[in-house]
């Protein structure tokens, strides 16, 4: 059964290679409850309403990391959770440590401090010359702090918004790196059960809230608002309804998209960067540095520096 299972998760993600380096500890399969394996949850009633991400396992699989303390103690490695995040790969890693050794090796002198994402979860991590051993998702996340800062300034913002938000690993990142006042952070419901078990885990410098798109009344006007392989991955009706409540007041913007044109990974139901362009603040399109998917890029807007 499990082994089956597992094999699913394998066909159905996109970089297998990635999983497959998720399975590298037997001991770590053995763990999973089988119950977590082989559980369909969704969140949205139908495709109209799903993301990408909302496939039915890796709802169960948060939905048992929150229950479960052990499955807490491992969420980061579980194929289910792979296939969605934490499947970036060592070569990419050591790629966002090139980029940050050129523009924020101050960041770099911190590594420590950015180490405190890879204690909860069971990360995978790998040694990398010069700074020892730290999980390439949290190389990612220190590197788009440091687009943030380079876009934006020293304070890339004091009143920050996240929407599809992972664990909030991009949300710690940030606490550290910068001087912020509220973070925002914006998923599923389910998943905020996690990022809260998740960020309680930690000691932060900002206050924290959580919220599902129906649960905000879009009063807010943020001083940015931060969306990677996320925004991108929502079907339109909720990619509208998110930059009618989140985006299109946000002074500040910066997304990593992997859909809106011919050439990105995701095609079926989502807003065109021509629609993109008709309901978002006035926005540059940015290569995406290292290219992670063919297509993929990063829409930007609020800077006054590039990349
Ligand atoms: C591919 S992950 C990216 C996570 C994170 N931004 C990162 O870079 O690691 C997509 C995220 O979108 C979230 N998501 C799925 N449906 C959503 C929705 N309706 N509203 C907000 N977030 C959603 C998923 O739960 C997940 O956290």
């Amino acid at each position: 059964m499990q082994s089956s299972t597992v094999a699913t998760a394998v066909k159905a993600v996109r970089h297998p290679e990635r999983v497959r380096a998720a399975l590298s500890h037997p001991g770590q399969i053995a763990s999973w409850s089988r119950h977590a394996l082989a559980r369909k949850v969704f969140v949205g009633a139908s495709d109209e309403y799903r993301s990408e991400s909302d496939t039915g396992a890796y709802v169960a699989l948060v939905q048992a990391a929150v229950k479960d303390y052990k499955a807490f103690t491992t969420f980061r490695r579980h194929p289910n959770y792979v296939v969605v995040l934490e499947h970036v790969t060592r070569q990419e890693g050591q790629a966002y440590l090139d980029i940050l050794r050129k523009d924020a090796p101050d960041l770099i002198d911190r590594i420590e401090e950015f180490k405190s994402n890879d204690v909860v979860g069971s990360p995978r991590v790998f040694d990398y010359p010069g700074i020892g051993k730290i999980s390439p998702t949290t190389l990612r996340y220190v590197k788009v702090a440091s687009d943030l800062r380079k876009l934006f300034g020293a304070e890339p913002g004091h009143n920050v918004a996240e929407v599809g938000v992972g664990y909030g690993g991009q949300m710690l990142v940030c606490d550290t790196a910068f001087h912020m006042r509220q973070y925002d952070l914006f998923d599923l419901a389910p998943v905020l059960n996690l990022v809260e078990r998740y960020l309680e885990s930690h000691l932060l410098n900002s206050a924290y809230h959580t919220s599902t798109l129906n649960q905000c009344l879009g009063e807010e006007s943020y001083d940015l608002v931060i969306s990677n392989y996320a925004f991108s991955e929502l079907p339109s009706a909720l990619q509208r309804r998110y930059i009618e409540k989140v985006l299109a007041t946000a002074k500040r913007g910066y997304l990593t998209m992997n859909s809106g044109t011919p050439e990105t990974y995701f095609q079926h139901n989502k807003l065109s960067l021509a629609q993109l362009r008709e309901l978002l603040p006035g926005f540059e399109v940015l290569p995406e540095r290292p290219l992670t998917c063919p297509g993929n890029y990063i829409i930007a807007w609020g800077h006054s520096e590039t990349l």
